[in-house]
């Protein structure tokens, strides 16, 4: 026997019907998206690596540690990207979309990080993210936290909090960060390795450790809203006063940093209150108003979030069997059989899921309806009987019930069990 292969560490296989329940996802995303006036845009998975490390920030632990970067024929390096707001941002100016005022975007697809795998936390993983560039106002970055809760709502995800912060700009962040960084010196012995080494380099992301002894150390830091300049505090309050219009729910958290340096002012999670363990950020996003200029465009504000899917979908019920996969399944007596081929090509032509026994060998009706009973609830029955009179019979499995249709208004009539995505 030849050799068998597995799939890579923290790579998975989505296989039916996981992979029909992302499609459900995916069709209800995209749809309410579209009714929020974003509009898809397709990502190429590989990008030049320093589109990434000035992009997301070369000191980032998503940047230092956790991308996979090769160099390719020529000696150039490049990187499968680990995000998806650096990579449209560079599209969004190498098709000159700025000249065409505000765009609502959005892509969905895989994204890589060499991360530690866990429940919810793999190498590779699917994202569904919005960029919204040209809006300056705080009425966008609410408008996209309320298209995510009625997303939530749709798919019936109920424990989902949104925690907000404002990371400040350009001009008050400064400030903050010195001051986190002078109360961290007076505390360092206390933090993990990692916290340690990151009190001069980037103090705000100590705030986001998950060690126990980080986070009772920093209880007392400073908060970056005590921080905020005149101008990130009305955006601030701006946000709110939106999120309260729409009757978006949420709680403030000073700790929310992010592992991107790109944020200014808003930055936002919607955070899973069980279901997924250590892993619950379901959501997360934010504005990065100096994020076009620094990949060399304009100064175009922007904001945006991506959702993870595997997050997501861990969150929804586990689609149990195949059960109700087809519409219909076709059966036919032996001398019916090229009749049920050209019924069945006719049936799929009005958009019914339908299969019927399709190898050369006869089956018996009985056979035929063990088969039909492991992937559909109804049944089709061509008959020479019922041939005769121009008549097919319909039959539900489950109940029992049995009806005799004539052949010209069958087809119109039969309608498919749930939509077809
Ligand atoms: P992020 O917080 O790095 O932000 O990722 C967003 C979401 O992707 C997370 O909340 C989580 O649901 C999912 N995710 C991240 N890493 C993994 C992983 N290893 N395994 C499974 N799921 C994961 C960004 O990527 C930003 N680009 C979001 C954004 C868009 N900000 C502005 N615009």
């Amino acid at each position: 026997m030849s050799k068998r292969y597995s799939v890579i560490k923290g790579f998975r296989d989505i296989l039916p019907p996981e992979s029909e329940q992302w499609q459900q996802i995916e069709e209800k995303a995209r749809r309410l998206f579209q009714c929020f006036g974003f509009r898809e845009v397709r990502l190429p998975i590989l990008e030049s690596t320093e589109l990434f490390s000035r992009g997301i920030g070369a000191a980032t632990d998503i940047v230092a540690k956790e991308m996979y970067t090769f160099a390719d024929r020529k000696g150039r390096s490049i990187s499968l990207r680990p995000e998806g707001t650096a990579s449209l941002v560079r599209a969004y100016l190498e098709a000159n979309l700025e000249q065409r005022g505000p765009q609502k975007l959005f892509y969905a697809g895989p994204m890589f990080r060499y991360e530690r795998p866990q429940k919810g936390r793999y190498r590779q993983f699917y994202q569904l993210g919005v960029e919204a560039l040209g809006y300056s106002g705080p009425a966008v970055d609410a408008e996209i936290m309320a298209m995510l809760r009625l997303l939530f709502e749709q798919l019936e995800v109920k424990k989902a909090v949104l925690e907000i912060n404002s990371l400040g700009c350009r001009e008050c962040r400064p400030a903050y960060r010195e001051k986190l960084a002078a109360f961290l010196r007076g505390v360092k012995a206390e933090l993990c390795e990692d916290s340690q080494r990151r009190v001069e380099d980037n103090p705000l992301r100590v705030l986001d450790c998950k060690e126990e002894k980080c986070r009772a150390v920093t209880a007392d830091a400073p908060s970056v809203l005590d921080f905020l300049c005149e101008a990130c505090r009305a955006h601030f309050e701006g946000l709110k006063k939106y999120l309260d219009l729409w009757e978006t729910l949420y709680q403030e958290n000073p700790r929310i940093v992010r592992g991107l340096d790109y944020y200014t002012r808003t930055a936002f999670e919607y955070l899973a209150e069980d279901g997924l363990g250590a892993q619950n950020a379901i959501a997360a996003g934010g504005r990065y108003d100096g994020l076009v200029e620094e990949l060399g465009g304009p100064a175009v504000p922007g904001v945006g979030f991506a959702m993870g899917l595997e997050r997501l979908a861990l969150l929804l019920p586990k689609v149990k069997s195949e059960e109700g996969l087809l519409d219909y399944f076709l059966v036919y007596t032996p001398g019916m059989r090229e009749a049920a081929l050209k019924w069945l090509m006719n049936l799929r032509r009005n958009n019914l899921r339908v299969e019927m026994y399709l190898e050369e060998e006869p089956k018996s009706l009985k056979a035929q309806l063990k088969l039909a009973a492991k992937s559909a609830e109804r049944l089709i029955i061509l008959g020479e009987d019922e041939q005769a009179r121009g008549k097919v019979i319909i039959k539900n499995l489950k109940t029992g019930r049995q009806e005799e249709l004539s052949q010209e208004d069958a087809i119109s009539s039969l309608k498919p069990q749930r939509e077809v995505i």
